[in-house]
């Protein structure tokens, strides 16, 4: 498959010496899901950001990232689209709806957006756009604010997408219904998905790789089902088995949702 981002000993320091991120080497293929897993503080938002080009001016970075294999960096809203865990943090309180989306596809404009606020809040799986686009932010409910946010990352028709705990504000049937959407979308557009979570169930319900972070460190790689049949790292064989202690043995087989 053909590489779309490749970093390579990516290292970020906010403070100047102790690296939040360390040797971080990642390849994301054109197409590929990937679940980035790892507990609070390993560093997964730091990659995220650093890939997004979002990390403060004061961080330290050193290392390489390669975007569709050129020496150029990914550009915001049309090479990557980002999701925050706090969809509201992301919305205008008092715009709504369709005139914060309208705004964004008019900056996109001349990029290379060709969709319009319905087509774009239809693509999120709602089924009357105009109600949803006449609305505040505050009218809508949790999971209503992530599909918009979805909308959002999604109006420059990025190449990658990117989800930093999208899902864990909310209710695990939500979750499950914006884990499908992300599946979905990406499989429609073909775009890939860098999905961050410290669920090891969920992302493995959606990725074709899962990476392991711990303390700023990429631990391990592979499949679900490498990972959580053969780990081979000390702590991801601990991550595994705690979460089949909680899970029973189901954690492939019935987790798994088809990619439609
Ligand atoms: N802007 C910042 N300034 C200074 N230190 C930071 C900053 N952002 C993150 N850190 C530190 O970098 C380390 C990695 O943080 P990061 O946010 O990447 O972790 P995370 O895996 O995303 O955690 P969580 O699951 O809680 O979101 C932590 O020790 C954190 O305190
Ligand atoms: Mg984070």
């Amino acid at each position: 498959m053909t590489p779309l981002l490749e970093i390579t000993k990516l290292t970020v320091s906010y403070d100047g010496t102790t690296p939040a991120l360390h040797e971080a080497n990642l390849t994301v293929a054109a197409g590929e899901r990937v679940g980035l897993i790892g507990e609070s503080g390993s560093g997964k938002s730091t990659l995220a950001l650093a890939i997004a080009g979002l990390l403060p001016r004061t961080a330290r970075v050193s290392g390489s990232i390669r975007w569709q294999q050129t020496d150029t960096v990914p550009r915001k809203g049309t090479d990557i689209g980002y999701v925050f865990q706090d969809p509201a943090g992301s919305l205008d309180p008092v715009m709504r709806i369709g005139a914060q989306l309208a705004e964004i596809l008019r900056v996109l404009r001349g990029k290379q957006s060709q969709l319009d606020v319905p087509e774009l809040l239809a693509r999120v799986g709602f089924p009357d756009p105009e109600i949803i686009a006449a609305r505040y932010p505050h009218q809508l409910s949790g999971g209503q604010k992530q599909r918009v946010a979805i909308a959002c990352a999604l109006a420059g028709q990025p190449r990658l997408l990117i989800a930093d705990e999208a899902t864990s504000a909310l209710d695990t049937i939500v979750q499950a219904g914006i884990v499908r959407l992300l599946s979905r979308l990406t499989a429609d557009t073909g775009s890939s998905l860098l999905f961050i979570t410290h669920d090891l169930a969920l992302a493995s319900t959606l990725a074709d790789r899962l990476v392991v972070m711990r303390n700023g460190r990429i631990l391990e790689a592979g499949t679900p089902r490498e990972i959580i049949e053969h780990p081979r790292h000390p702590y991801v064989a601990s991550l595994v088995a705690s979460h089949l202690a909680l899970e029973g043995p189901t954690l492939l087989e019935t987790q798994r949702e088809p990619a439609q």
